[in-house]
């Protein structure tokens, strides 16, 4: 139950920052404003307070390179929303969604994934040392959000597990954690690693990264997990026949300040800005 209440005020969105007391709320959500973390924020969306104590102006006037100085914040978006599998073998396996991931070196492949410590996945991921990250498409939105709303502590994510939690408790409107949503709005289905023990691939998603966690760090709110990529889960429905990943076509999704979004047109690739135009 105490989850539930975190994961609406952390990640509710606009509405939700009237109701939250926190800083570290806020900033999840990715609704970060300017404000005085000590007094309630009214208004969402509206100009936050300047460091420096001078009002904001007006909105609406709008002057190039005219900027306001915010408080330290989480706002470097777009990021990716992921959802990150894991398991402890033999037990029931747990999906958590997670927008605090980035790749950190090239060689060795290596991406971390920050959870915060009160979280299902944490010690599960903590304990086993692995996990996957299952990029997110379009058509799995809406499961993303739904892993990130819901603990595994009391709901079973994979379908098949949420099938048999729903058997279990047949009759029962609703769902352990008291919410009305028994399953995946998607159907979810768990596959087995190349090269992990225990934590599963999303079958579902188009690229499925394994990862052995070679370092944990603990920040503050949230421990960075620091993993190597082992290998690579690719889906064939997005190998061409010269066999190149063509990962356009798989309908990538990104996170920018509370919000899921499609990614948008094509503007160019690597080096486009020094190649000579054609035409
Ligand atoms: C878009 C989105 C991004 C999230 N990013 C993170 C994150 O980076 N770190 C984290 O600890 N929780 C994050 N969460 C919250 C967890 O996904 C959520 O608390 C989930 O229910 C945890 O599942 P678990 O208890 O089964 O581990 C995010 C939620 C959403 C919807």
């Amino acid at each position: 139950m105490k989850q539930k209440k975190d994961n609406r005020a952390e990640y509710s969105g606009r509405q939700g920052v009237k109701r939250l007391p926190g800083r570290e709320r806020r900033r999840e959500s990715g609704q970060t404003s300017a404000r005085s973390e000590e007094k309630p924020v009214k208004k969402p969306g509206q100009p936050g307070r300047h460091v420096s104590g001078k009002r904001p102006e007006q909105p609406g006037k709008r002057a190039i390179g005219k900027k306001q100085v915010w408080r330290g914040g989480n706002m470097l978006y777009p990021v990716p929303a992921v959802m990150v599998s894991c398991a402890r073998k033999g037990e029931r396996p747990d999906i958590i969604t997670i927008a605090w991931a980035g790749t950190v070196c090239s060689n060795p492949p290596m991406v971390s994934i920050s959870i915060r410590p009160q979280r299902y996945s944490h010690d599960i991921i903590e304990e086993t040392g692995e996990f996957v990250i299952n990029l997110v498409t379009e058509k799995l939105a809406r499961a993303c959000d739904w892993c990130g709303v819901k603990s595994g502590r009391d709901t079973a994510k994979f379908a098949a597990e949420a099938k048999a939690q729903r058997d279990e408790a047949a009759g029962m409107k609703k769902a352990p954690d008291g919410t009305s949503e028994m399953a995946a709005p998607e159907k979810l289905t768990a596959g087995k690693a190349s090269c992990l023990e225990a934590a599963p691939i999303i079958l579902e998603s188009p690229v499925s990264l394994e990862c052995r966690v070679k370092q944990k760090i603990e920040l503050g709110s949230h421990d960075m997990f620091l993993a190597e990529v082992v290998c690579v889960d690719v889906d064939e429905a997005f190998i061409d026949s010269k066999g190149r990943l063509d990962l356009d076509s798989a309908g990538l999704i990104a996170y920018s300040h509370g919000t899921y979004f499609g990614l948008g047109k094509k503007l160019g690739t690597f080096g486009y800005s020094v190649r000579r135009r054609e035409g």
